[in-house]
């Protein structure tokens, strides 16, 4: 699992503006995704867009959007052919209709596909992905007429997480220097090593 960050200032550094930065990021992205499919890696979780990152300036969450759309439509067919499913988590509903069908169409398309499992976090929080499994185990109980009030295992709970198709993670990076964890993977992350890099996410 892996919190990309670090292009911003890898831009500012070299005098450019941040967009620079978040384009050479998208190679960084495909570099190291095809890397870890050659390392044999089954599961890889990006954090490519927080809950919070609503509140950048208007024109590079634009931007960034862009990006994400274009890089869907110029990847799929390479992770098709490499053999890698790709799963998108997150609360899509704030997402243009355009890319909300491009997701799942995405989805569709490489669904079948087994080498490794490329999970991208896009308005993902911890916090929210607890609190929308608590909905859909409560749910899921109601329709089942199952007793509301009884105990919550983990693993029910677990059953309901955005991630529940994927283990949990083995490593934890975060390239750009800062050592916090920033709403991502709360509830996974429990025992999983935790990797810190000073390299800018374009560098790594
Ligand atoms: C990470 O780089 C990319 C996203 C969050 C989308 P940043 O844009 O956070 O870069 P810095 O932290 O400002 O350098
Ligand atoms: C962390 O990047 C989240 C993503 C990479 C999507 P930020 O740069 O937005 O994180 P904070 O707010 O500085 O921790
Ligand atoms: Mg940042």
């Amino acid at each position: 699992a892996i919190i990309l960050d670090g292009n911003g200032r890898w831009a500012t550094e070299r005098h450019l503006p941040r967009a620079a930065g978040h384009r050479r990021g998208v190679e960084a992205v495909r570099n190291t995704v095809e890397q870890c499919a050659r390392m044999g890696i089954e599961f890889v979780t990006l954090f490519a867009f927080s809950s919070e990152n609503w509140r950048r300036p208007a024109d590079e969450v634009s931007l960034l959007m862009r990006l994400f759309m274009s890089a869907l439509q110029r990847e799929v067919d390479q992770l098709r052919r490499n053999g890698i499913r790709l799963r998108v988590v997150g609360d899509l509903s704030r997402f243009e209709p355009t890319l909300q069908e491009m997701i799942h169409a995405a989805q569709r398309d490489t669904a079948g596909n087994r080498r490794m499992t490329l999970t991208i976090a896009a308005n993902y929080g911890g916090r929210w992905d607890i609190l929308q499994a608590t909905g859909a185990l409560m749910r899921a109980r109601a329709a089942a007429g199952a007793d509301l009030g009884a105990p919550v295992t983990e693993s029910e709970l677990a059953q309901h997480l955005a991630l529940s198709f994927a283990p949990e993670p083995d490593l934890f990076i975060r390239t750009g220097g800062e050592q916090r964890i920033s709403n991502f993977l709360l509830w996974q992350l429990a025992y999983t090593e935790l990797y810190f890099t000073e390299t800018w996410w374009p560098d790594f």
